[in-house]
């Protein structure tokens, strides 16, 4: 047993030795641009790697274990700009680490549990502007050695255990510093002393996140006389009551943007009221957000006493319901309302107003006019909202509207084409249900409109004038719409400016010839996921300037060759991948083109074939043009071969029988004969064939030999082979018995065309016809050869009395015996003295 576990524990460490060998010298990085750009991350790296080039300027080493940075441990890669050492177990950083690194802008450090940080750990990096120390066990901003980094913009040292907020000296040494992110410490407590450094050198453009500390208590006066480019307080007040002190506590900051509120996930606030924001009367500020207030009072205006002077306002994601009540003469110019619980749309009369976002708020269906006088920019998206009628001045009465977003809302009524909106450069429509926007030109005055955006409208374009007045349209996006008869017609006739068009998605299987001749300045189309079945290149021979053509995702299967001439100069890109190419020699000169321009085609290498089968999900580009050489020659002449083949084919068919007969006549001819007559009946009537045919014919005197196929026919030979060789060649007479069964027969009517054949060529009067029974006429003439026949030639008729009978028989031999060979045996003489005594019997 013992030395079994001991046998396994030495595999174990062994594999396990190999494993780390193998992970830590033979693992490569990734190339993610050659000599430019490696990425290492998680392969249990233990050191540097020493093979990747020198020039390397971007390197991801995150997730290794390199626990330990020795000086110039970067000294290989002088090049370096960019470093990520995140979540590398570091533990130390030696003095001079990153000595060397003179062009390294960033270093990412984020996530590692250092312990010892030497004094001169940064040094030489005399280039970085972004330090990102996220959760690294730093205390304390003091200690951090990062005085000499003159560069630094940005420094990100959150969630880490910094209890003080004080500004160390060597702040005064970082003159470009423009953020400072501080969010998820320790810090309680913001006294006057901590901004000392700010208020003899200010930051003039500092971006300051304190979310997520538990602030307590901010000295009054602290911040009097600065200057901040923005501060973010969110998460940070575990009662309104702190957070009312500490916002008094700011007073004196002058600030382009403050942003208050809670995270998603982090609310702590229990309760709202109106005297927490009073403190902010006291603070200068353009800006102002508020995120993610739960217990937000949903209608008081009060709130925004202290929010007058403001110039833009963003609501995120705050139970407010109605700001009807809000004074027309605050000053507000940018207001943006989203994820908000609206009940109503809000009809606000803020004479100020220039942009008006509203997205994302769920709770209301019906659009209401309001007056904003002097609104330039309106964003609705996503509101669910449906609009009754749609669009002129009267919906948002102001006439300098520039910019409208209708797009992911409901119904949109389209009853007005944008009378008093001539201003409008930006209109978006898209998944949005555009009614009517096909009965009218309702663009018509949107003179100024640059773009449009109708994509997922459910347009289905009848109208041929619906763009009409777009005269400075420069994009027009109508993907995932449709056109009557999914044939694109030519209604772009006045969008000469046009450079982007986007068609793709449309169910397209035509594009009239004239669609885009008006469109001399576009630079990109789109008509991908159409259902187009051949790259018919002409329409688009107008488009001078045609950069960009996205043909992909259609059923394309080739393309003419002299069509493919009609492609625009300028071409620079063309996609076709995923269509069904056929990779026949028929379009040879297609795949041949194909392969020509791989610069121009997008993707070449995976454009597939989807025919033949042989070939299907085979590169087009492995399309051999020798085979169809060799092709052509086998097909040629195997074609050749086939037409011969085929013509001697049918005319061996089509005289099979005259052929046969005529081998057959000469036999005859031959006098080579067997039997006195060949006996063609329905299979119906084959008792009486037996019982009264056969009898008295086969057994009577002169015995006659009569050749039957249930009889003399030989066994496996082809039916129409024996009826020819045994029944028609061997045969001097045929007798047709003719009855109702006959007639209906298929195959007798077979037997007896081929009879007629025979008597045509043997040119013989060799057919008797026997008449079994009173046929109907009717049914007689169906078979108009027959009946002729009938009519022509005298037949036998049968008739089941005793003289009739007699007669029968006598009329039969007589007709049997005419041409019969004399037997010198005198046979014959007997034969018929013997028949003439049977008669008169
Ligand atoms: C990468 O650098 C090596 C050595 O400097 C050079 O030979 C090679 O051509 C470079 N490769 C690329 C893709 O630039
Ligand atoms: C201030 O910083 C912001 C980014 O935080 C930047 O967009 C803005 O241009 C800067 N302003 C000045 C005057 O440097
Ligand atoms: C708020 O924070 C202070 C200091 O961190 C603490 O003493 C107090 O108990 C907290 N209050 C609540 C309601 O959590
Ligand atoms: C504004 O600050 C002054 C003194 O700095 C103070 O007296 C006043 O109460 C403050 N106002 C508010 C609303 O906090
Ligand atoms: C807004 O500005 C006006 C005039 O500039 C001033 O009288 C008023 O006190 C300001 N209101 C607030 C809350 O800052
Ligand atoms: C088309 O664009 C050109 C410049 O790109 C501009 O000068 C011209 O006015 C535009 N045409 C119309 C009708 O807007
Ligand atoms: C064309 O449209 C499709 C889907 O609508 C999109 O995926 C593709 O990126 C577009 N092509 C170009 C060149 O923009
Ligand atoms: C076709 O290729 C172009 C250029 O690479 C790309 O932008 C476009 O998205 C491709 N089309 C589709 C449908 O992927």
């Amino acid at each position: 047993m013992m030395p079994r576990t001991r046998l396994a524990a030495a595999l174990i460490l062994a594999m396990a030795f190999l494993f780390c060998l193998r992970s830590e010298s033979w693992d490569p990085c990734v190339q993610v641009v050659p000599n430019i750009s490696y990425q290492c991350m998680e392969l249990n790296l233990y050191k540097i790697p020493d093979n990747i080039p020198t020039s390397t300027k971007i390197l991801d080493l995150s997730f290794n274990h390199l626990n330990h940075l020795n000086s110039h441990s970067f000294s290989n890669f002088p090049e370096l700009q960019m470093l990520d050492l995140s979540r590398c177990e570091i533990q130390m950083i030696e003095d001079d680490a990153y000595q060397g690194l003179n062009h390294l802008s960033t270093l990412i450090l984020t996530g590692n549990p250092i312990q010892s940080l030497a004094l001169g750990a940064f040094s030489g990096l005399s280039s970085l502007q972004k330090l990102v120390a996220v959760e690294t066990n730093l205390a304390s901003l003091e200690d951090f050695p990062i005085g000499h980094l003159k560069t630094l913009k940005e420094l990100n040292v959150a969630h880490n255990l910094i209890h003080s907020f004080k500004f160390p000296e060597y702040f005064s040494n970082l003159p470009n510093l423009e953020h400072l992110d501080l969010s998820n410490n320790k810090i309680q407590n913001i006294y006057h002393e901590d901004l000392k450094v700010l208020r003899q050198m200010p930051l003039l453009n500092l971006s300051l996140d304190l979310s997520l500390n538990p602030l307590d208590f901010i000295e009054p006066g602290t911040f009097k006389e600065i200057k901040l480019n923005e501060l973010t307080l969110r998460s940070n007040f575990n009662s309104t009551h702190v957070m009312k002190i500490c916002i008094q506590g700011l007073a004196g900051l002058k600030i382009n943007r403050l942003v208050l509120g809670e995270f998603k996930n982090e609310r702590i606030l229990k309760s709202f009221d109106t005297s927490v924001l009073e403190g902010l009367c006291n603070l200068t500020f353009e800006q102002f957000r508020i995120a993610y207030f739960s217990k937000f009072p949903r209608s008081d205006t009060g709130l925004f006493n202290c929010l007058v002077n403001v110039s833009a306002i963003s609501l995120l994601s705050l139970n407010v319901d109605s700001l009807e009540a809000l004074p027309k003469d605050y000053r507000w110019q940018h207001l943006e309302l989203t994820n908000c619980n609206f009940k109503q749309f809000p009809t606000l009369k803020l004479n100020s107003l220039k942009k008006f976002v509203f997205i994302g708020n769920k709770g209301m269906s019906t659009f209401i006019e309001f007056e904003l006088p002097n609104l330039q920019f309106l964003d609705l998206k996503r509101n669910h909202l449906s609009f009754k009628g749609c669009c002129s001045r009267t919906n948002f009465g102001t006439t300098k509207l520039k910019h409208l977003d209708l797009s992911f809302n409901d119904v949109i009524t389209m009853n007005s084409n944008f009378l008093g909106l001539e201003q409008l450069e930006h209109l978006d429509f898209q998944h949005s249900n555009l009614k009517q926007a096909n009965d009218f030109s309702v663009f018509l005055s949107l003179r100024n409109l640059r773009y449009l955006d109708i994509s997922y409208t459910n347009t289905r374009v009848v109208f041929h004038g619906i763009f009409v007045g777009l005269v400075s349209l420069q994009t027009l996006k109508m993907a995932g719409n449709s056109f009557q008869n999914n044939l694109l017609p030519d209604i772009f006739t006045e969008l000469t400016n046009l450079t982007i068009l986007d068609l793709s998605k449309c169910q397209l299987e035509r594009v009239s010839q004239m669609a885009f001749h008006s469109l001399p300045k576009l630079q990109v189309l789109n008509m991908s996921h159409n259902k187009l079945l051949s790259l018919d290149t002409l329409p688009y021979k107008p488009l001078h300037s045609l950069q960009i053509l996205d043909c992909s995702f259609n059923r394309i299967m080739e393309s003419k060759e002299q069509e493919l001439q009609h492609l625009p100069r300028s071409l620079a890109l063309l996609n076709l991948t995923q269509n069904d190419f056929a990779c026949v020699c028929e379009h040879q000169s297609f795949l041949q083109w194909v392969k020509d321009q791989r610069q121009l085609l997008v993707g070449a290498e995976q454009m597939m074939c989807t025919q033949p089968l042989d070939m299907q999900d085979m590169p087009v580009l492995s399309f051999r043009n020798a085979t169809c050489q060799m092709n052509k020659m086998i097909i040629s002449v195997s074609v050749l071969t086939i037409l011969l083949v085929s013509v001697a084919g049918a005319l061996v068919y089509k005289f099979y029988f005259h052929l046969m007969l005529l081998a057959g006549c000469k036999k005859y001819g031959r006098g080579e004969s067997t039997y006195d007559a060949f006996v063609i009946y329905s299979s119906q009537d084959e008792d009486w064939v037996r019982n009264e045919l056969v009898k008295n014919l086969e057994e009577g005197v002169p015995p006659f030999q009569l050749c039957l196929h249930y009889r003399d026919f030989i066994p496996g030979v082809a039916i129409a082979a024996n009826i020819i060789q045994e029944g028609f060649h061997k045969s001097r007479k045929v007798i047709v018995v003719v009855s109702q069964h006959f007639i209906q027969s298929r195959w007798c009517i077979f037997e007896y065309e081929i009879a007629q054949t025979w008597q045509f060529l043997s040119s013989r009067a060799g057919i008797i016809f026997i008449v079994l029974q009173k046929l109907e006429k009717s049914l007689l003439q169906q078979q108009v050869e027959l009946y002729r026949l009938l009519n022509r030639n005298t037949y036998l008729e049968w008739e089941d009395s005793v003289l009739g009978r007699h007669i029968f028989w006598r009329r039969l031999r007589k007709a049997l015996l005419d041409g019969k060979p004399w037997k010198p045996e005198g046979t014959a003489d007997a034969d018929s003295r013997q028949q003439e005594a049977t008669t008169s019997t």
